[in-house]
């Protein structure tokens, strides 16, 4: 197995590795390594869903949601993002994260990793993007420090209440169906923990995060405003440009990440995911 580096940021590419067959100790390898880069690829991956879920369950208890749109028939631990239509009707999310977020952070135990695996991939367009977030909390001044060190953000679902996203085109419709289910919202803690690493990050995002528990808008908006710019700044990030067979999984306790979507027709992108819970953020 080999493992190198893809950017000043994080992220690393493993190589010689055949996720349907690893040992202990290559287990033991990849959890150090994720620990180290946050977002691991493993290219030329072929993984049958029951595979696919067999790797990401040793990392923790998969996430399943009854009324999670486009899951794979037979397997509701796996969602199908995809932009193909069949007889005018899409098969999969079709733009999945399309603003900045880090999964499930509206859950009271939000996602620790998330598994992707590349089926189909478009010739241009449906690149991810991640963000460090350690990074952009250990960069904040020590007075920014100071301000937000017991703040609490208010995590929600439903994208009508954020004047930040717009809900999906695809969902436009269905709005009341996707987003009025019974999720209710959770209270996070601005600075977080990382379950095993213990370093701080910057557990924020514009997609999920509506406001501050306990301040009035006029101070929360501005300040929300001024993190989530920083949150993004460049040398934090990493972008991937995905390859048919990749399989990456990322760490969602210190990074956000977003899909750029913005795919060229008739170019096709069809993935499977898993998402595994992790602690509830302290
Ligand atoms: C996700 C996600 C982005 C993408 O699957 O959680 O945000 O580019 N995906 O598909
Ligand atoms: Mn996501």
């Amino acid at each position: 197995m080999q493992i190198e580096r893809l950017s000043d940021a994080l992220g690393a590419e493993v190589t010689g590795i055949d996720l349907t067959s690893i040992d202990v100790t290559t287990f033991e390898d990849i959890r150090a390594a994720f620990l180290e880069y946050q977002l691991l690829v493993f290219r030329d991956q072929h993984l049958s869903p029951d595979a696919h879920i067999a790797f990401s369950e040793r990392f923790g208890p998969i996430e399943t949601r009854p009324d999670r749109p486009f899951t794979l028939p037979g397997y509701p631990e796996v969602s199908v993002l995809s932009n193909r239509v069949v007889d005018g009707e899409p098969v999969g999310v079709i733009s999945a994260g399309d603003f900045w977020h880090t999964d499930l952070s509206f859950s009271e135990i939000p996602c620790r990793a998330t598994f992707l695996h590349a089926l189909e991939v478009a010739e241009e367009g449906g690149d991810t993007e991640w963000s460090n977030i350690y990074m952009a909390y250990d960069t904040l001044s020590d007075d920014m420090k100071e301000r937000i060190t017991d703040l609490k953000g208010i995590h929600v679902f439903d994208r009508r209440r954020n004047r930040r996203a717009q809900v999906d085109q695809q969902f436009v419709e269905k709005a009341d169906k996707v987003y009025g289910i019974p999720i209710s919202d959770a209270v996070h803690p601005v600075v977080r923990h990382h379950p095993e690493t213990g370093r701080k990050s910057l557990y924020i995002s514009p997609r999920f995060v509506v406001g501050i528990e306990g301040m009035d808008d006029q101070e929360a908006q501005p300040l929300l405003d001024a993190l989530f710019e920083h949150q993004i700044r460049p040398e934090f990030r990493y972008c991937h440009k995905w390859k048919k067979g990749d399989l990456l999984m990322w760490d969602n306790p210190c990074l956000i990440h977003i899909g750029r979507g913005e795919i060229k027709p008739p170019g096709i992108r069809h993935m499977h995911r898993t998402m595994v819970l992790g602690d509830r953020p302290h």
